[in-house]
């Protein structure tokens, strides 16, 4: 398998080689968007997949048949990815396009465009979590060693993709500049269907209450789960080890509280105070 444990250095921060090359990101920063281009930015684990999924079924008014033929990352691909120039179609919809780089590198070019970027943050405990297992499953990421020494990693921002406080606060800063949409995971969580007839305000897309059903139905983590065009069980597990860790994991709100003690929390809690004290972005922690 190429580049397995190569990393990328780009924009100040670690990405890995089997996806990124320099041409790659190069042409993701010169990516020219248009209007019409829907942008999703995540930091990982963020929900990324699910926003995908959604998109999908909103613009196909709830027909699932794409969603359950065509895997995520031909029809909403990532900007940065080193077959995204093949993947990228032309077709009558608008073009989906998925990025994790930070704001600094794409801001610039999506300024001066009528793209629509949805952006979607989720509770930085609960990623860190779904991040140290996807480590552990992901051939093409650095090898983790307990959760408690990747927590250190990922609050220093030394973890591949760099820092989610960097991520979060950077893109949150365009919001002015840029036709933008923010929602959380949580929020997604809380009411799925309130969250999709959000979406579809921001694109434009109105839904006929059946329409709006069937996504809710799709997205759904158990059905989702049981997608094999979402779910990443179509990649070889040379490169996502299934037996480690499932791509869809638990899906909830909380999980970290199953994985960090209360020092570790209240670790966390101080350097996420300190470190958001310049952003007034409020986070949902558990459902509870
Ligand atoms: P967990 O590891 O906590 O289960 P990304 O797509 O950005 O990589 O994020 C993956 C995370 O989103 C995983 O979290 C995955 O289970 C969760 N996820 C994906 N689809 C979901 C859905 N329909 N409902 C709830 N969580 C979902």
């Amino acid at each position: 398998m190429d580049r397995m444990s190569v990393t990328e250095e780009f924009a100040g921060i670690q990405l890995p080689g089997h996806l990124h090359t320099p041409e790659s990101l190069r042409y993701a920063q010169d990516f020219q968007f248009k209007e019409g281009d829907v942008v999703i930015v995540t930091y990982p684990k963020s929900g990324t997949t699910w926003m995908q999924e959604i998109l999908t079924l909103i613009y196909s008014q709830g027909d699932p048949e794409i969603a359950t033929t065509v895997p995520n990352w031909e029809r909403t691909p990532w900007l940065e990815h080193i077959y995204f120039k093949d993947l990228l179609k032309e077709g009558e919809g608008p073009r989906i396009i998925t990025t994790h780089l930070p704001s600094e590198v794409l801001a610039p070019a999506l300024q001066d465009t009528k793209a629509k970027v949805i952006y979607i943050a989720r509770n930085p405990k609960d990623v860190a979590v779904s991040y140290y297992y996807f480590h552990k499953m992901a051939k093409f990421l650095p090898e983790v060693g307990s959760f408690p020494e990747f927590l250190q990693l990922f609050l220093e921002g030394k973890v591949h993709y760099g820092s989610w406080f960097d991520h979060v606060k950077g893109w949150h800063r365009q919001k002015k500049n840029l036709d933008f949409f923010y929602i959380t995971y949580e929020d997604l969580q809380k009411d799925l269907r309130r969250s999709i007839k959000k979406v579809c305000g921001f694109l434009g897309c109105p839904m006929y209450t059946e329409e709006v059903d069937k996504v809710e139905q799709h997205c759904r983590f158990s059905v989702m789960s049981q997608n094999a065009m979402v779910n990443y069980t179509l990649i070889p597990r040379e490169i996502l080890n299934h037996d480690q860790s499932k791509f869809m994991r638990k899906g909830i709100v909380g999980d970290w509280k199953e994985h960090m003690n209360h020092e570790q929390s209240e670790a966390f809690d101080e350097i996420f105070r300190e470190k958001m004290s310049d952003c007034d972005l409020k986070f949902v922690w558990s459902l509870d």
